[in-house]
């Protein structure tokens, strides 16, 4: 029977620490009910200490979620530790995880303390954490560049104060495989009570290897792999969620001693809603969830494929939940084949909408000779983000080149109400944002932008994403087009709609409709 590897989803707390990728309480709540349709093992939720909304989001998600355990993180101090307590305690499964740094440069340069100072400061946290519940994760904070013997105190010390979960960051992602799959193995080996705690590890990405430590952590002893979803997190990311699940069942000849509880067929969303709410683009080339992990293009390629799959395909994407295999549709596809792409992506439209959608297809077809599902999918994405528009965009004309001064001229309808305004910006983007906070009235900050080619060649459909920032909360807009000066408008117009939408809410959230499609 193959041993059950925990998987331990940090997504909503490191992930969460990637520059611009901050989430607001609602969008983390409903990222967190979909990892527990994912079924990851422990969801942790946050650092409440580090405000106010942090504290409630993590409670929240405490109170909501059922199934995972909800972690959440403290610092040594018990002020830390309280605050976590009192944001997962309504949890089913609450879990304390508290941590401190373990290396020389740690301690030197950060914490300013000597050795066996910090030990007895990580015992004093565990014995006071466990005053509120037994689970209870240690972390040693840089591991890889700790000594290991003073590692192995610190961890037989922290077990016998009452630590149930031992984690090995690898904080820099200094790591290479072999080497930390014998660092894992000496501590299975040295540490004389390692028995009564599940070993962790949490990989960072700097040097590209974080999956690849984990797995050869794995194999040398840990059982609980720390990882976020599409990779993402402080720098160059964390292990990603999605390699490491598929790698396991995908390679189950070579890891037969392991299994995951994860639900496969519900990565390519949980994906997808990560990338939707955080504004952070999912590369086209990322294993597993991007949108080339399917497509073939060489000929010799396509003729092994057409022969048989097993050719030059080792992931179905219909095990992630994904699409499969690419019907090209072009403006001569009638509607019978754009309706068959749309049900086999899952989406089954009234016949009157379809009219409408088949329509919005022709018009790209048009642009376009070549309409791959992605491109379906982004119509899709921008009609239900679009579907209760507060404004509509008209008309824009925009000027910009080499020694002229950029503008834009922005047509926008709201009801049976239409307005003009015209502004100047450092670009093109920027003048059409400025004219359309004049006829909006909002002051918008603009935290995110990000622009990707969501099909390849020259007409491409660019989908951008941006992330708005309004009364001190955060809105992600999306739009495509492909032009991009108006995807980009389309994605500021979608934020601004949802702001509106929020407002008339009663400032409730505004429904996300656009995330996490299909
Ligand atoms: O990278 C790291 O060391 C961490 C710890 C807090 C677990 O994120
Ligand atoms: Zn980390």
């Amino acid at each position: 029977m193959p041993e059950k590897i925990f998987i331990f989803d940090s997504t909503l707390r490191d992930g969460e620490q990637t520059p611009g990728a901050r989430l607001n309480s609602g969008e983390k709540l409903k990222i967190a009910k979909q990892l527990a349709r994912l079924n990851v093992d422990v969801i942790e939720a946050g650092f409440p200490i580090s405000s106010p909304g942090e504290f409630k989001a993590v409670r929240s998600i405490a109170r909501e979620v059922k199934g995972p355990v909800i972690a959440a993180l403290a610092r040594t101090l018990p002020e830390d530790i309280d605050a976590v307590w009192e944001a997962v305690k309504d949890a089913e499964r609450p879990r304390i995880h508290t941590f401190l740094g373990s290396s020389r440069i740690h301690m030197e340069h950060k914490l300013r303390k000597d050795p066996e100072t910090l030990l007895s400061m990580a015992t004093e946290a565990v014995k006071y954490a466990k005053r509120y519940t037994a689970d209870v994760e240690y972390s040693l904070e840089d591991a890889t560049r700790s000594d290991l013997d003073y590692m192995c105190r610190v961890i037989e010390a922290v077990i016998n104060a009452g630590a149930t979960v031992i984690n090995i960051p690898d904080t820099v992602g200094y790591a290479v495989p072999e080497q930390f799959g014998e660092l894992i193995r000496k501590v299975m080996e040295k540490v004389p009570n390692i028995h009564r705690a599940t070993l962790s590890v949490h990989c960072h990405n700097d040097l590209g290897l974080a999956v690849a430590n984990s797995l050869a952590a794995v194999e040398n002893g840990a059982r609980q792999v720390e990882c976020n979803i599409n990779g993402i997190g402080e720098r160059a990311g964390n292990a990603a969620l999605e390699e490491i699940a598929v790698a396991l069942l995908i390679r189950q000849d070579y890891y037969q001693a392991f299994r995951t509880d994860i639900d496969l067929r519900e990565i390519y969303k949980t994906s997808r809603l990560v990338s939707s709410l955080t504004g952070i683009p999912i590369p086209v080339n990322k294993a597993v969830i991007g949108v080339n992990a399917f497509a073939h293009s060489s000929g010799i390629h396509q003729d092994g494929i057409l022969k048989h799959k097993s050719t030059y395909e080792i992931i179905n994407a219909e095990l992630i939940g994904g699409i499969a295999a690419q019907m090209v549709l072009t403006a001569r596809s009638g509607r019978h084949a754009v309706r068959h792409e749309l049900q086999e992506m899952g989406f089954n439209l009234p016949d009157s909408e379809f009219e409408e959608f088949f329509h919005n297809f022709l018009e790209l077809a048009d642009k376009k000779k070549e309409v791959f599902r992605e491109d379906l999918e982004a119509l899709m994405a921008d009609r239900l983000a679009y579907a209760a528009p507060t404004y509509t965009l008209e008309y824009l004309q925009t000027v910009s080149g080499t020694g002229s001064i950029p503008s834009a001229v922005v047509k926008l309808s709201k009801g049976e109400e239409t307005f003009v305004q015209s502004d100047f910006g450092a670009g093109p983007i920027d003048a059409a944002y400025n004219a359309i906070d004049k006829i909006t009235g909002l002051h918008l900050r603009l935290e995110n932008y990000n622009l990707r080619g969501v099909t390849e060649g020259r007409k491409a459909l660019g989908e951008v994403s941006v992330k708005l920032e309004f009364q001190g909360r955060s809105y992600v807009g999306r739009g495509t087009s492909t032009d991009v000066i108006e995807a980009s408008v389309r994605a500021y117009l979608n934020g601004v709609n949802k702001i509106l939408l929020t407002a008339a809410n009663g400032n409730g959230f505004a429904p996300d409709k656009a995330a996490g499609q299909p």
